[in-house]
């Protein structure tokens, strides 16, 4: 506390003292006829002829002393053309008053001067704050900001809050929207705050163009000052999302701390536009110290768009592993009161967000020639007006004749347990490449056979007619087809299923992800302390299979 009031005098001293040298050497040329008249002549001409840079450094000063007493690192850039034209105004009247002094003109050159030294000023004092904001202490373990774009949970939310609660202690989130996340997060003990990115920016979407991200800007240069000074207080940046990596990249950089940026996304056309791709793989080439991809197929989408491959080690997603799973009565519960699904159906089960690159209405398509088969699709759409559009239309497609009745639609819910355990099958059925696919894990740690789409990282999970089977992205027949053989052919159906279960257990068991990470996150640091022992790599599904 002490320290604290000394701190506090001492900075007002210090705001006083940068005042009165700027004013000072501001009204120096009111200061007479002939300037600074109780210098000797030749130091006096001097000033005269250094007049330029004499106003640039008064004002200069008088924009930082401005900045450090009222600038707030809210609404930033207001705040910086507030101080601007204040002190320019400041400016034009000195000017003024002195060309009423006899033998005295106005010289615009000062003005430009000042408006020159206002913004170095700005900057500078920025700067300083920056400079000054201290490391939170850190015993050996590094301090980690996490920055992710979304308060919703999708599958790079729900892997970064195994990460961060792992170590919540030496961990805060940052995030760029309000939503369950938050309390996801916090009630894991992990400190969460939410710094807004303002609606022009946020609705930058993964297809935006040229013009929108233009306007974006402004919001987007005020969350990357507000990012840097937070970043000051931890030893590592990690950007979990996109969005993320554009904020998180500048500001990491300004702060001087490293990044690592997990890549949850595949960078190609249909995931992203050209312009997006560029930004990203530009931010991840300057600014990024690691990027952790969570798929080979992410891995390869990056570098083949230009991504730096020395920067990039593939981390698959990992998984708790429950030791119990659902109780028949509970089942029957969900089966009966809760979905209402006859005794005798076949359940397929999807889960994740309702959007059309997950090809919900690819599995609706083919259920229709399977009369006894039931879908429940588990999850909401959760991020774009197009998700919500596309949740509309696969309401649509459910009331058609032929699948009256047979689509369950159980909404997201934070326990998904039950819903896998209820399973017949696990479908996957994504028409882009998915990046990893932490459903088709989810599936196979359940127990249950998985049909998922030959393409990205879920054909590098599944392997064909060993763990699982694979179709063609969006192909309604060849999906048709592999329901009917697992549906009909149980023995097949159920060993599969057993490979499936010990190869997900032996390749995405979450502690062992946890490890990896964490060692990335000590080199990025620059700690002494030794690498976590366990695997610098994981196995592959393939490998383990
Ligand atoms: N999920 C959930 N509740 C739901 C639906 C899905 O918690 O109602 C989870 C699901 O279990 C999985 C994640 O959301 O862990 C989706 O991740 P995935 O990688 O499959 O797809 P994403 O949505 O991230 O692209
Ligand atoms: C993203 C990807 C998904 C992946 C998840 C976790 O949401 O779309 O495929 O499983 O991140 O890495």
């Amino acid at each position: 506390m002490a320290v604290e009031i000394v701190m506090k005098k001492g900075a007002r001293i210090s705001l006083l003292v940068l005042l009165a040298a700027g004013l000072w050497l501001a009204l120096k040329p009111t200061a007479g006829n002939r300037r600074l008249t109780f210098l000797p002549v030749h130091w006096s001409e001097y000033v005269d002829f250094m007049d330029f840079w004499f106003n640039l450094g008064a004002f200069a000063l008088l924009a930082a002393t401005a900045w450090l007493a009222f600038g707030t690192w809210k609404k930033v850039l207001g705040r910086a053309c507030l101080i601007t034209g204040f002190i320019t105004l400041l400016n034009v009247m000195l000017e003024l008053l002195q060309s009423s002094i006899p033998g005295r003109a106005m010289d615009l050159a000062d003005v430009w001067a000042g408006l020159l030294g206002c913004v170095l000023g700005i900057v500078g004092s920025m700067a300083v704050q920056l400079m000054t904001e201290g490391r939170k202490s850190s015993d050996g373990i590094p301090q980690v900001l996490f920055l992710d774009q979304t308060g919703r949970l999708g599958g790079a939310e729900l892997m970064l809050l195994d990460i961060a609660s792992a170590r919540a202690a030496d961990s805060e989130v940052v995030l760029f929207q309000d939503g369950e996340f938050r309390s996801a997060l916090e009630n894991a003990g992990v400190k969460t705050r939410v710094l807004r990115l303002d609606d022009e920016a946020s609705s930058v979407n993964k297809q935006a163009g040229l013009l929108h991200v233009l306007r974006s800007i402004p919001g987007i240069v005020q969350l990357i000052l507000q990012t840097a000074q937070a970043s000051r207080s931890f030893d590592v940046v990690y950007a979990n999302t996109a969005k993320a990596l554009i904020i998180g990249g500048p500001a990491a950089r300004l702060a001087g701390r490293p990044l690592i940026f997990h890549l949850h996304d595949i960078i190609a056309d249909g995931h992203f536009s050209p312009i997006n791709q560029c930004a990203l793989i530009f931010c991840a080439n300057c600014f990024a110290d690691r990027v952790i991809a969570n798929s080979e197929a992410t891995k390869d989408a990056f570098v083949a768009r230009g991504g730096r491959a020395e920067l990039c080690v593939v981390i698959p997603n990992g998984f708790h592993i429950p030791e119990e799973r659902t109780n028949k009565d509970d089942l029957k519960k969900l089966r009966f009161s809760c979905l209402n699904i006859p005794s005798d159906a076949f359940i397929v089960l999807m889960a994740g967000r309702l959007a059309h690159w997950k090809g919900q209405h690819v599995l609706l398509e083919a259920l229709k020639p399977m009369p006894s088969a039931h879908a429940v699709l588990l999850g909401d759409a959760l991020f774009t007006d197009e998700d919500r559009e596309y949740a509309h239309r696969l309401h649509a497609q459910a009331d058609e004749s032929e699948l009256t009745g047979r689509v369950h639609f159980a909404g997201f819910q934070s326990d998904t347990l039950a819903y896998f355990d209820l399973a017949d099958v696990v479908v996957h059925a994504s028409v882009f490449p998915e990046p990893f696919g932490r459903v088709i894990v989810e599936g196979m740690l359940a127990g249950k056979p998985v049909i998922a789409s030959r393409a990205g990282g879920a054909a590098e999970i599944v392997s064909h007619e060993h763990t699982g089977l694979l179709v063609d992205p969006g192909n309604v027949n060849e999906l048709a087809e592999a329901l009917m053989r697992l549906q009909h052919d149980s023995a097949f159906a159920a060993r599969l299923a057993l490979n499936a279960q010990q190869t997900a257990r032996d390749v995405y068991a979450l502690p062992a992800v946890q490890r990896q990470i964490e060692n990335l996150i000590r080199k990025a640091g620059k700690y002494k302390t030794d690498p976590i022992p366990g695997t610098d790599t994981a196995p592959s599904a393939t490998q383990a299979a």
